[in-house]
Parts: C-alpha cells; sequence; structure tokens
C-alpha cells in the first residue's frame, strides 16, 4: 500500500454530543494532490487541525501507515500553508530569517545559497531579502508562506484556501507554484475555489456539514458529480464564470 496518509473512521467534535466532523475516511497516494472541497464551516479547516495534531480527535490517522500521534518527528515531515499568511510569520521579520525559521527550529542545515536558489525557484526576489515581511505585498507574502513550507522538504504539505487572500491574477501563478510543489511533496489542499482545484489535484473529497459526501478522481467528480452538493458547486462556478464574460 503506497498511500502516504490514510484517514480512518475520524470524529471530531468541540462539545459532546455535536459532531463537526463525522467517519471521515479519505487516503492520499504518495505523490497525489488531494483537494478538499465544501462551503465555510463545513469542517476543513478542523480537519486540517487534526492532521497537523493541532486538536484531539477520534478515530485514526495514519502517516506512511503508522500512527501519527506515534511519530515523533512528525513535524519534519507535515508542514502547513495557513489561510492568512501573516498568521504565523512575525510581521517584523527580516524575510531571511521568516523563510529560515522552520530550519532552525528543526535543527537542519543551512545555507544561504540554498535559500536564493528556492526563493527564485517561488518567485521572490533576492533583493527583498532584507526587507521586513510586513512591507511585503499579499503575493509576496503568500509565496513566502510556501517558501517556509517547504523549505523543510517535507513529504506532506497542507495548504488552507491558499487562493483566498490573492487576486485573480496571483491564482494562477499560485497554480503554477503548486503544481511545482507536487514534483517533491503529496498535498492536501483546502479550497473552495473549483478552477483552483481543476488546475492542480488528482483527487477531490466533496465536504458538506462535517461529512465527505463525495470522493473520488478528479475526472470522475467534475465529469459525473453524484452528490446534489456536488452539483450545486459545480453549477454555482458555471454560472460565475458566465457572469463575467
Ligand atoms: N475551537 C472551536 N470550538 C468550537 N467550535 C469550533 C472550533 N473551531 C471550529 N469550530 C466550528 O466547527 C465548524 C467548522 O469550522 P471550520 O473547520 O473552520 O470550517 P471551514 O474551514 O470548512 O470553514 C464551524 O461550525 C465552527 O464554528
Ligand atoms: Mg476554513
Amino acid at each position: 500500500m503506497d498511500d502516504l496518509l490514510i484517514i480512518k473512521n475520524l470524529y471530531k467534535s468541540f462539545h459532546k454530543g455535536k459532531y463537526i466532523l463525522e467517519d471521515i475516511n479519505i487516503s492520499i497516494s504518495s505523490g497525489q494532490c488531494f483537494c478538499l472541497l465544501g462551503a465555510s464551516g463545513s469542517g476543513k479547516s478542523t480537519l486540517a487541525k487534526c492532521i497537523l495534531r493541532l486538536i484531539p480527535y477520534e478515530g485514526y490517522i495514519y502517516f506512511n501507515n503508522i500512527p501519527i500521534n506515534t511519530i515523533e518527528d512528525y513535524p519534519k515531515h507535515v508542514s502547513f500553508i495557513p489561510q492568512d499568511p501573516m498568521s504565523s510569520i512575525n510581521p517584523n521579520f527580516k524575510l531571511i530569517d521568516a523563510i529560515s525559521e522552520p530550519i532552525k527550529i528543526m535543527s537542519l542545515a543551512f545555507n544561504k545559497n540554498d535559500i536564493i536558489k528556492l526563493i527564485k525557484d517561488i518567485g521572490i526576489k533576492e533583493e527583498l531579502l532584507d526587507k521586513k515581511v510586513k512591507t511585503l505585498s499579499g503575493g509576496e507574502r503568500q509565496r513566502v508562506a510556501i517558501t517556509r513550507a517547504i523549505i523543510t522538504k517535507p513529504k506532506l504539505i497542507i495548504a488552507d484556501e491558499p487562493t483566498s487572500s490573492v487576486d485573480a491574477i496571483h491564482k494562477n501563478t499560485i497554480s503554477e507554484l503548486f503544481l511545482k510543489i507536487k514534483r517533491n511533496s503529496t498535498l492536501f489542499v483546502i479550497t473552495h475555489d473549483i478552477n483552483f482545484s481543476k488546475k492542480i489535484c488528482d483527487k477531490i473529497g466533496i465536504m458538506y456539514k462535517g461529512k465527505i459526501v463525495e470522493i473520488g478522481d478528479k475526472a470522475n467528480i467534475f465529469l459525473n458529480p453524484l452528490h446534489p452538493f456536488t452539483k450545486e458547486l459545480l453549477d454555482n462556478t458555471l454560472n460565475c464564470q458566465k457572469e463575467h464574460v
């Protein structure tokens, strides 16, 4: 079995008796990009927090077939791109310090030339390295958050709504970036942006009120949606595109 991440019979409640997540079952193969689509409040970020071991849950999550709560160096293998790029970055840090923070925390080898090569690849100009993060544009901050996530060479990257804070032009470059990242890591991407998911994902799960109501390969879901909520999501996206023509 070459599934990198397996979520099995996962339940989450914050208050006794009320489940926010119910019987979640997802498996993601190594190298795959999985997109979790769903309306706001359906439980997507809560599931990401479970996978990141930030909150307790009932059920099972396996990474490389090992329960995640038993993996000592789990943070080395799994990194996170938050919805708000600034939520985990000190705005007064210089870019070079913000980018190298994760490798310092994990005591990994640090080489400035590697960082320069990496940021060029991500599309950040080298001359920004000495600028404070708070002076950067929204698109640049998003790239910094992406760089922080990939610099530790994680096996799995979890991204929560990576296109929500960028404009339409940047959305395209973000999807190109994700396609690049996918060459080296498995991706778990939360989004309500169907067009973005179409560009980057291999497998899709549709979340509705805390349950995965449909899951499968991209082509299957887009060509033959079965659940009414999936159909509604696809119809809404089509209508939005028509309005913008
Ligand atoms: N810490 C918490 N305590 C209580 N309820 C929470 C907490 N975090 C999230 N929720 C609730 O869980 C539900 C799902 O939230 P969330 O996972 O953020 O949804 P999404 O990311 O899909 O928008 C919401 O009803 C939200 O109010
Ligand atoms: Mg969310």
